[in-house]
């Protein structure tokens, strides 16, 4: 199917009319461009012979360039395709410098895909994990630039760039050169704001970029993205050996001594099974679309939403269930205690489709929402 263009995008998505589709950063819809390609890779995989292995190896390479091209300025040798997250950042902390007595700092309560592998880590070297938690009305950037300065030997950040629960932002621009100057590698998990906000890589020099597939870049889960900085595509260990990540020749040798070579750049941290063509039909037509529409563009979209939500609570007098500070395209409600409960039900009941999360609902529109269906979605939320 073609792209859709930028002023049909609200039929672009095979969602029920009636739902308001509200969390994204769950899940993101799914587009009926994507569902085509989904049902067509089903079809022929009933007939393999008709998917000879050379074409769905060109399939995995043209992805990648597909990635490279929206998220990281077109850079295809430094992105490896992988599973998850999780992965990625495994990937991350396997390689990383860290030694006994060293620190990794992450955001409190960001992420545990984010946390996990550098638990992992500092528990097998003797590091630890120190995490950024802001005072009362302290910005996440804040707590961060403090605690990089208050702990010693910070060799690790590893961060996103909003917060997952509602969307508070870190102003990366700032905090990138505040960990250079420490020394430390910088590793991002994107998952929350890749194909919405743009990845800075000149400014930020981090060594490792994370992000899952399934929410803002509208593919499939189970096919995720990782960049890797130049100086790891040559010395980087990847966390499984698979031969899809080495260069055979083209009569397939893999000698007793040792493996053929690496394929180049960060293919080395390919996972295994990323040649599945109906998860790389899906990313692709996701992809294409995205491209399409143009990431400035959908974050200019996405904010008028959000912008909309918080001039509706303002009109209502509820301007404290804002969150402050919070991405173009994700933002938390945060609700008093009491009221959460019936306010969830009353969302729910009226197919407004969000999640809850720790303490408060959260709001990520789909390209589906118009700025002037928030002002229900106050009425319903303060009248619960
Ligand atoms: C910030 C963030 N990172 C990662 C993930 C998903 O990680 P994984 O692919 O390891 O399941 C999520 C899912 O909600 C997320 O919010």
């Amino acid at each position: 199917m073609p792209p859709v263009a930028w002023e049909d995008r609200h039929a672009a998505f095979a969602l029920p009319d009636d739902v308001r589709y509200l969390d994204v950063a769950s899940t993101g819809p799914r587009l009926a461009s994507v569902q085509a390609a989904a049902h067509a890779a089903v079809e022929l995989a009933a007939t393999p012979w008709r998917s000879p292995h050379d074409a769905v190896m060109q399939q995995v390479q043209s992805v990648r360039q597909r990635a490279a091209d929206l998220l990281f300025g077109g850079d295809v040798d430094g992105v490896a395709m992988i599973p998850s997250a999780a992965y990625g950042l495994a990937t991350a902390a396997r390689n990383v410098p860290l030694a006994r007595g060293d620190a990794v700092l992450v955001l409190d309560g960001q992420f545990p895909s984010n946390l996990i592998a550098w638990q992992q880590r500092c528990a097998e070297v003797g590091a630890q994990v120190v995490a950024a938690t802001p005072a009362p009305g302290q910005s996440l950037t804040d707590a961060v630039l403090a605690q990089l300065q208050d702990t010693p030997r910070i060799a690790v950040v590893s961060l996103p760039h909003c917060h997952w629960h509602d969307g508070r932002l870190l102003d990366l621009d700032r905090i990138a050169p505040a960990v250079q100057a420490r020394g430390a590698a910088l590793v991002l998990d994107l998952s929350q704001s890749a194909g919405v906000l743009p990845v800075r890589l000149d400014l930020w020099k981090p060594d490792f970029v994370v992000s899952v597939g399934y929410k803002w870049l509208l593919g499939p889960i189970g096919l995720s993205w990782l960049w890797a900085a130049p100086r790891w595509r040559s010395q980087g260990t990847p966390i499984e050996q698979h031969w899809i990540t080495r260069d055979p020749g083209a009569d397939w040798t893999f000698p007793i001594a040792a493996p053929p070579p690496f394929l180049p750049g960060a293919r080395r941290f390919d996972a295994g099974a990323i040649n599945d063509p109906i998860r790389l039909a899906m990313a692709a037509a996701g992809l294409a679309q995205l491209q399409h529409w143009g990431l400035p563009r959908i974050a200019a979209a996405l904010a008028e939403v959000t912008a909309a939500l918080d001039a509706a609570l303002e009109a209502r007098g509820l301007a404290d269930w804002k969150t402050p500070g919070h991405a173009p395209h994700l933002t938390g409600l945060r609700v008093p205690g009491a009221r959460l409960d019936a306010v969830a039900a009353a969302f729910a009941a009226h197919r407004i489709l969000c999640a809850r999360r720790q303490g408060g609902l959260r709001l990520a529109p789909s390209l589906t929402v118009r700025p002037a269906q928030m002002q229900a979605v106050v009425e319903i939320a303060a009248s619960a």
